[in-house]
């Protein structure tokens, strides 16, 4: 078996996933208002875990309602990397995957909606159209096939090794349930501090428009999770909140009356294409704080 060797500097660790919403990008932005110190971390709509893997804490808690995502995180956090990339590599050999076979492809998507085994589901997304997590409401995977475009690249061979290292190098706790279940079972110490990117209430993504066999983000959802942040703040324990504030034509009316209580950071200023942004008033990326 081949040993891998890792370069590791200290710039931001991307998630292998493409997943909507990731916030790899956004992270130079969003971490410097992030705690100096933490003990233990919360990323509670953690999706490709872009935001957790980049955390310094004792104790890093990884939580999404979406079991299939999790699943690949638990499998990167628990295999070698050799084995893992040695798997992805069988799966590329035996199903013949490449930027042209679509045959292959729907028959590695056929096997794995069968098994649901997750290094299937990781090497399925790597071909699949833009890289997508898509599922119908049988939780069958149904995304296309990325015609003349995806591939296990080498690029994104590098990110995976990277982001599995950095994985396994920390102390992580991993779950799958709804936010309101995973924040009911915590109980929170003065340093603990808690990232919540939850779906946008007013742009749509394909784990959100309630066609995609996951639970739909809709405005009571909204409220509660609004609910319980000034819950937590009234604890005294320390979050922050991504969010858009406004998106084309649409505002997001609770999260406006609700930012004004707390320490609101608008992203998009920092944005080089911010210009671009405003001018077509495509969105208003926001980062809220409460200490
Ligand atoms: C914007 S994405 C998170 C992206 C992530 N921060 C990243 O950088 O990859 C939102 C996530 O919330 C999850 N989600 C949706 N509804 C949820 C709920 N009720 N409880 C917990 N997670 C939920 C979705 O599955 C999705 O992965």
């Amino acid at each position: 078996m081949r040993k891998t060797t890792v370069r590791n500097n200290n710039t931001i660790v991307a998630s292998p996933m493409n997943y909507i919403g990731g916030k790899a990008k956004l992270l130079p932005q969003i971490m410097p208002y992030f705690p100096a110190y933490i003990d233990n971390f919360y990323d509670v709509f953690a999706g490709g875990a872009n935001v957790a893997v980049n955390i310094e804490a004792e104790q890093i808690f990884i939580n999404d309602i979406n079991k299939y995502v999790i699943d690949i995180i638990k499998y990167f956090k628990e295999n070698e990397l050799d084995k893992i990339l040695e798997d992805i590599h069988l799966y590329i050999k035996k199903y013949e995957l490449s930027k042209t076979n679509r045959e292959g492809f729907l028959k590695l998507r056929i096997d794995y909606n069968a098994d649901k085994k997750p290094i299937k589901l990781y090497t399925l997304m790597c071909y699949s159209f833009n890289y997508q997590f898509r599922f119908n409401n049988n939780h069958e995977y149904n995304n296309p096939f990325g015609t003349d475009r995806s591939h296990f690249s080498k690029t994104l061979e590098n990110k995976l090794i990277r982001f599995v290292s950095k994985l396994q190098e920390k102390n992580i706790i991993l779950s799958c349930q709804s936010f309101e279940e995973f924040l009911d079972k915590q109980n929170f110490t003065p340093n603990s501090f808690l990232y919540f990117d939850p779906p946008y209430l007013i742009t749509t993504g394909s784990y959100n428009d309630g066609n995609r066999g996951f639970k739909n983000w809709t405005v009571p959802q909204e409220k509660k999770l609004l609910e319980y942040l000034d819950y937590l703040n009234s604890q005294k324990v320390r979050f922050a909140l991504s969010n858009v504030l406004s998106h084309k034509e649409k505002e997001n009316e609770f999260l406006v009356k609700f930012s004004k209580k707390y320490n609101l950071i608008d992203l998009d200023k920092h944005y080089n294409n911010s210009s671009y942004n405003t001018q077509k008033g495509i969105s208003n990326e926001i980062l809220l704080t409460n200490f």
